[in-house]
């Protein structure tokens, strides 16, 4: 009995995708076929310990980065003999590991799919804020060609301090290097790829020294929060500050005040708090669900994304590759490191 059991699982797997939008349909269907054991459903529901329940007669779910991966969710999945979790993402700040663990549940994620992809949208939301670039566009859709107050900075001989030097920083560290700037980076360890011309220095040297901040690491309890006001003292005036990472990086009623002090030059978002029930959903013709990104948008010098620095054909070609590749891996009993749990 248990041997046709485990005979059926390691034979097929069924999959139920959460939060499926068009471009990943498209980009997993594209290459299902590689992997004739494995059958998805997409749903449009997003995790959480409601939403779980429909995965009862699933062997494993995919879910993304504003999932609800908690002890509860995780829980319901395990009550409907779910083993597997994927998520098709890098960050997992959103999942319970001990959880996962205590429950038997293999947890694999997507380490590395493109940092570039990530460093890039960085630097753009760099020169949007600074070069206020949203604005000129609107201004010039109406034809208006004035350019007050249009006015940014070089970037050319500044200094770009980095948090978090790992596969996202790193290529940031690059970019701002291609750019002509000296780099500065604040991480517990230091990447030996980029010692030739990356000097390592305090958080608050960073904080003091730096004209871009851009941070790369990821969301964990100890880091929630850092830039706070404390850590907005500590920023020159007029500083550029960007966030792809994760938005309780930053304190969001911090950020405002210093937005309001006109501590920065810009300020470039990718991610921010409380983003988890604006992305990726139309709100165009209703409230948001929450004040943060209203409030954000209201100034100037700030850029918004929908927490979009995946969202590149390279990476989402990979991310579904690994994705199923995990899958199959799980079904074969390989650990490796793309395990969390
Ligand atoms: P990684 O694991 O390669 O590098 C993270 C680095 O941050 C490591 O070197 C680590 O030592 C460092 N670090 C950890 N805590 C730190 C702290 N408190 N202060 C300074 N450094 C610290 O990760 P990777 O691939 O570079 O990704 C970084 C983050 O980017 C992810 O955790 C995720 O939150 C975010 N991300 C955002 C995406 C987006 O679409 N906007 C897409 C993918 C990742």
């Amino acid at each position: 009995m248990y041997f046709f059991a485990f005979l059926k699982y390691t034979l097929n797997m069924k999959i139920l995708f959460y939060a499926a939008k068009t471009f990943d349909k498209e980009s997993f269907n594209a290459i299902i076929d590689r992997y004739p054991d494995i059958s998805i459903d997409y749903v449009s529901h997003k995790l959480g310990p409601r939403s779980a329940t429909m995965a009862d007669g699933y062997d494993a779910i995919c879910a993304f980065v504003s999932a609800n991966v908690n002890a509860k969710t995780l829980s319901v999945l395990a009550k409907n003999n779910v083993k597997i979790v994927l998520m098709r993402c890098a960050g997992y700040n959103n999942v319970d590991i001990e959880a996962a663990k205590e429950l038997g549940i293999t947890v694999k994620t997507v380490p590395k799919y493109s940092p570039e992809a990530i460093a890039e949208l960085a630097i753009g939301l760099a020169l949007a804020a600074n070069r206020r670039l949203c604005k000129t566009y609107n201004r010039i859709r109406d034809n208006n060609f004035d350019i007050d107050g249009l006015c940014g900075v070089n970037l050319f001989q500044k200094t770009a301090g980095i948090i978090g030097t790992g596969k996202i920083g790193a290529a940031m560290c690059r970019i701002c290097a291609g750019f002509g700037m000296n780099v500065i980076a604040y991480d517990m360890y230091k990447n030996p790829e980029l010692e030739s011309f990356v000097e390592y220095v305090s958080l608050d040297e960073l904080l003091s020294r730096s004209d871009l901040i851009s941070l790369h690491c990821p969301l964990t309890d100890e880091n929630y929060h850092m830039i706070n006001m404390d850590a907005i003292n500590k920023m020159h005036d007029g500083v550029i500050l960007v966030n792809t990472s994760r938005g309780p990086l930053i304190d969001t009623s911090d950020l405002i005040r210093g937005i309001k002090m006109g501590k920065f030059q810009g300020v470039g978002l990718d991610v921010y708090e409380e983003e988890a029930r604006d992305v990726y959903y139309d709100h165009s013709s209703s409230l948001l669900p929450n004040p943060s990104a209203s409030r954000l948008m209201d100034y100037p010098n700030v850029v918004m994304t929908a927490h979009q620095g995946f969202y590149t054909k390279e990476a989402l070609q990979t991310i579904a590759e690994t994705t199923l590749q995990n899958a199959q891996d799980a079904m074969n009993g390989i650990q490796n490191k793309n395990n969390i749990a």
